[in-house]
């Protein structure tokens, strides 16, 4: 049996039905989907499966056939330099381990909804992984605020160089 799954725009085969992280980092060595505890809780794994927030340590990859998956590694040059900013100016990087995975948790957020408010920011946060509890919430809430307005900076300059 085997399955296919499209990683960062380019299409896998894979023969073994294993844990998606394990496929991610042990066959592709996307080295940024990091585990943190191995059992769905904090959301240090997480990726984007066909743009929704999926936690890779606790399904395996027969789940996604077909599907297309995300990680830091295939986000565009623009949006690596948007967070890379966006993270650093507000302080929000800690030790760095779970960073790839907020910065993952961000884009879904802000994917679909550009402008989120100060309230609905730790809301999303809440449901999806474990930051809010973390003690620099502020500073990634600060962070994804820094992300989202640079975003839309940008989307508004394309917007304009579109209609030349
Ligand atoms: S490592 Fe996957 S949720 Fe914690």
């Amino acid at each position: 049996m085997s399955w296919t799954l499209t990683v960062n725009n380019q299409t896998h085969t894979v023969n073994e039905d294993k844990r998606l992280i394990d496929f991610l980092r042990d066959d592709l060595l996307l080295m940024s989907v990091k585990d943190g505890c191995s059992e769905g809780a904090c959301g240090t794994c997480s990726v984007i499966v066909d743009g929704k927030l999926v936690k890779a340590c606790i399904q395996k990859v027969s789940r996604f056939d077909g599907c297309s998956v995300t990680t830091v590694e295939g986000l565009s040059q623009r949006e690596k330099e948007v967070y890379v900013y966006a993270f650093g100016e507000a302080g929000a990087v800690q030790c760095g381990y779970c960073t790839p995975g907020m910065v993952i948790a961000a884009k879904v957020l802000l994917d679909k909804n550009p402008d989120p408010t100060r309230e609905e920011m730790p809301k999303y946060f809440s449901t999806k992984t474990r930051i809010r509890h973390a003690k620099k919430f502020k500073g990634r809430s600060s962070g994804i605020s820094v992300a989202a307005r640079d975003t839309r900076k940008f989307s508004r300059r394309l917007s304009s160089q579109r209609n030349y």
